[in-house]
């Protein structure tokens, strides 16, 4: 029925924001629920105060609610089984199983779909005991990748250039349990350029999203320390036509069908990570979900109705999406002090002035002003006719917003034009 459909996103960051604001745009959606959402989302959809881990009070709301779609955000209601739950009792949801997430929740699991698979990634082992870890390092090369082996919000990877750095981390993970669990992987060190490639996946059926790139070290050149995401563009015009057939033919593609041959059918977005090193595309990390901060820069190209495409996507029909031929460039403004402890509650004004599309990521709404209520707070977006322009417009209004809590790098976009 047009115009009736009831829709609840889950989650609270700007990928939930930016999902909403595309989803507010469909002929199809009458009305928006987002659990828990933020400040910047309640001005575009009402939120839920429910928690994303607490699936039996989701389920529980969108049955009351008739909720005719369910998009799942972040990856720990997913790796907790909030899909499973919601297909159990028949409600419609566009998120993989528990089984099916693993592809992002367990390193191990991703990296063994990939060597049945073919699918080009970096060589690896796997370790729980430290000296057993020790020893496999002294005998390879520098620099080599440490990777805790679960979930850690983008924060469980080590990219070590010694013996010292890599002892620091692994006795992190192995010794002091920083991230919980007591399992990690070494890896091979890729070079070259990395880029995000989505894809909405049902079963063996893959609809690819347009590329971005994403910006993951905290300080302008690529400094500083990992974090969620700094600020991403899209169009990524250093990829040629050959090498994203090869990322969809060659990485794409067999994942979804491997997935299905291990009796775990993905239905989603699966999210290649991917770096093009000189041998081509290989796979740096696979995530079951919307990438944040690349959904904020490829779903406003998008134009589509975003409601039809997903559903095109469940029920595994054909469909192809338009996108603009604008380049987008979005850039995160994050609280001083992340990834690691930062101050809540400073104001935050000129939000007003920027005409660009804001997506909240952290924010809270007290005594008429936003508030700082995160590490990544906001991500201001512009559009331009090519990337460059989209630079010059996406910079102009983070000059509107006024946060000395705030800081942002101020490159994001240039790496696009050094290939
Ligand atoms: P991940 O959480 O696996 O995406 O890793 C975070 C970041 O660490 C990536 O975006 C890369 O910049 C870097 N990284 C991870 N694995 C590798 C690798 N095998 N070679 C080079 N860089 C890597
Ligand atoms: N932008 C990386 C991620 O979503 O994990």
């Amino acid at each position: 029925m047009e115009g009736k459909k009831r829709v609840l996103v889950v989650g609270s960051g700007g990928r939930e924001h930016a999902i909403i604001k595309s989803l507010s745009k469909s002929s199809k959606v009458s009305e928006l629920y987002c659990a828990p959402g933020n400040a910047g989302i309640a001005q575009d959809a009402e939120c839920v105060d429910i928690k994303v881990d607490d699936i039996e009070s989701l389920v529980n709301f969108a049955q009351r609610k008739n909720i005719d779609l369910t998009i799942i955000g972040p990856e720990v209601a997913l790796a907790a089984g909030a899909a499973d739950a919601f297909k159990s009792v028949g409600l419609t949801v566009f998120g993989p199983t528990k089984g099916a997430a693993r592809i992002e929740s367990s390193k191990e699991f991703a990296k063994r779909l990939m060597a049945k698979n073919n699918i080009p990634t970096a060589s690896y082992a796997t370790f729980t005991n430290l000296d057993e870890a020790l020893e496999y390092v002294r005998k390879g090369k520098f620099p080599t990748v440490i990777k805790y082996d679960g979930l850690a919000a983008g924060k469980g990877v080590v990219v070590a250039q010694n013996l010292e750095e890599v002892e620091n981390a692994l006795k992190e993970m192995l010794e002091d349990h920083k991230f919980g669990s007591d399992k990690v992987i070494i890896e091979e060190f890729l070079e070259g350029p990395e880029f995000s490639f989505m894809c909405f996946v049902s079963g063996d059926k893959v609809y690819p999203l347009e590329l971005a790139q994403d910006h993951k070290r905290a300080y302008d050149g690529d400094k500083g320390p990992n974090t969620g995401g700094m600020g991403a563009y899209s169009p990524v015009p250093f990829i040629s036509p050959q090498s994203y057939e090869k990322a969809l033919h060659d990485i794409m593609q067999p994942a979804a069908k491997g997935l299905v041959e291990e009796g775990h059918p993905f239905c989603g977005v699966l999210y290649g990570g991917l770096i093009l090193t000189e041998e081509g595309p290989k796979v740096i990390e696979f995530n079951a979900r919307f990438g944040d901060p690349e959904t904020e820069v490829v779903l406003p190209r998008l134009e589509s109705d975003l409601f039809d495409f997903i559903m095109a996507a469940i029920n595994g029909e054909d469909f192809i999406p338009q996108w603009s031929h604008d380049a987008v460039i979005g850039v995160v403004l994050a609280s001083k002090g992340y990834p690691e402890a930062y101050e809540k509650g400073a104001d935050i004004l000129g939000l007003d002035k920027v005409n660009g599309e804001v997506f909240h990521m952290g924010t809270s709404f007290k005594d008429g002003n936003f508030k700082v209520a995160g590490g990544r707070v906001l991500m201001v977006t512009a559009h331009g006719e090519d990337l460059p322009a989209a630079q010059v417009n996406v910079y102009k209004e983070i000059a509107a917003i006024e946060c000395p809590a705030l800081f942002h790098r101020s490159d994001i976009g240039k790496a696009s034009l050094k290939f």
